[in-house]
């Protein structure tokens, strides 16, 4: 039998970390992942302290093998960098620190991508509120201003992008170590479903996606982009948080569907944004309203207008309505989103409003290089 969490737990107090507390008392440690007899977990530490954790990884990683029902062991050492005080953030545990101001993007964070001039998140709380189509169709009104957009679609629960753009063929290689992304309706896109097998379990996709989206951000030539949309992974985990903090990111739009349910997983998302202070550069509200093909009649499904009532209470901005019409599911569904294969019709006109208010957004924030300081309770 594996040994559950507080055995391992257990295990580890006999480590001390390099200030001489148990390992345990620190608050590095990741969520610990067993399953099947395989044990992954990570350590958080500040960056500059890194070589004196190594040892200590190492002895974590042969303490854990040598307890009965371990197969196999992975404990990856994150580094990260601090911005004024604060605690090295431990996702897993859930206590969001304040890296201070100038931490991530804007300071200490993750380098930026040579030749992306700016990285955005697309993000939901929950899944299934449109966000993939949602970020393909913002990328191409990004594109109709005259910007050059990449997608990356990170989200290591679902990769949607292959399906979106109805991608069959995988990047070349370059070299043998650099991959070429795809180019599609003037796209330069790339999934993370091209690196992750589908038959890999679920629960080792988390583990997984800070190497698999490292690799997707420093091992493809993405080239010259004004802008790369990330299609993030739905939800406010130790995944979406790392990965929220481990990007570059310049800001982040958060889609919701107008019910109450929803809009709550939305403010998640916005508390996980300001969490890493990466601004939130506003809310689309997806599936908003029902216009009736047939007799032109409005109907308001979901309660139409939560996520602008929404927006203003957390002073976040407004970015605009996406109605619930087939044409937007039909060509989502098929590979040819609306925005590229019906540029005169409504739906079009509606992503490229909001791409620009994104952009305009952007600006601003590139201008001001601090969030709006939002508190809020997830
Ligand atoms: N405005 C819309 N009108 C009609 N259908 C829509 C609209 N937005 C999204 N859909 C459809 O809803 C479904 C879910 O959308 P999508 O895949 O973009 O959501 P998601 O949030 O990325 O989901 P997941 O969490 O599974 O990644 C798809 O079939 C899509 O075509
Ligand atoms: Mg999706």
């Amino acid at each position: 039998m594996a040994p559950t969490k507080q055995q391992i737990l257990d295990g580890l107090a006999a480590i001390s970390a390099p200030d001489g507390s148990p390992l345990p008392k620190t608050g590095t440690l990741s969520d610990i992942v067993v399953s099947d007899g395989k044990v992954f977990f990570s350590i958080t530490v500040d960056a500059a302290t890194v070589k004196a954790w190594e040892p200590i990884r190492k002895k974590v990683e042969d303490t854990v093998r040598a307890m009965p029902g371990v197969a196999s062991v992975m404990v990856a050492l994150t580094a990260e960098k601090r911005g004024g005080g604060g605690k090295p953030a431990a996702p897993a545990q859930g206590h969001g620190h304040d890296h201070g101001p100038g931490a991530h993007a804007r300071g200490g964070g993750p380098a930026g991508v040579p030749g992306v001039k700016a990285i955005i998140a697309v993000a939901s709380g929950k899944g299934g509120v449109g966000k993939s189509t949602t970020a393909i169709n913002l990328a191409l009104g990004l594109r109709d201003l005259g910007l050059k957009v990449g997608v990356l679609d990170a989200d290591i629960y679902g990769p949607s992008l292959p399906k979106l753009l109805a991608i069959k063929e995988k990047p070349e290689t370059l070299g043998g170590t650099r991959l070429k992304p795809i180019s599609r309706f003037g796209l330069t896109v790339m999934s993370i479903g091209f690196l992750i097998e589908e038959e890999t379990p679920m629960i080792w996709r988390g583990p997984m996606v800070m190497s698999a989206i490292t690799q997707m951000l420093r091992e493809v030539e993405w080239g010259e982009l004004d802008v790369m949309v990330v299609d993030m992974p739905p939800g406010t985990g130790d995944a979406q948080l790392t990965m929220a903090q481990q990007v570059p990111l310049a800001g982040s739009v958060i889609v919701s569907t107008p019910q109450d349910l929803a809009l709550i997983d939305a403010r998640r998302g916005i508390a996980m944004f300001n969490r890493v202070n990466v601004p939130v550069l506003g809310i689309v509200e997806n599936m908003s309203f029902f216009q009736c093909p047939h007799c032109g009649e409005r109907s308001d499904i979901f309660g139409h207008g939560g996520a602008r009532k929404e927006a203003e209470r957390l002073k976040v901005p407004f970015l605009g309505e996406v109605p619930l019409d087939m044409a937007i599911r039909e060509t989502s569904d098929s590979g040819l989103p609306v925005v590229a294969t019906q540029p005169d019709g409504p739906h079009a006109k509606i992503y490229r409003e909001i791409a620009a208010k994104v952009r305009d957004q952007l600006q601003g924030a590139g201008q001001t290089r601090a969030a709006p300081k939002i508190v809020i309770e997830a």
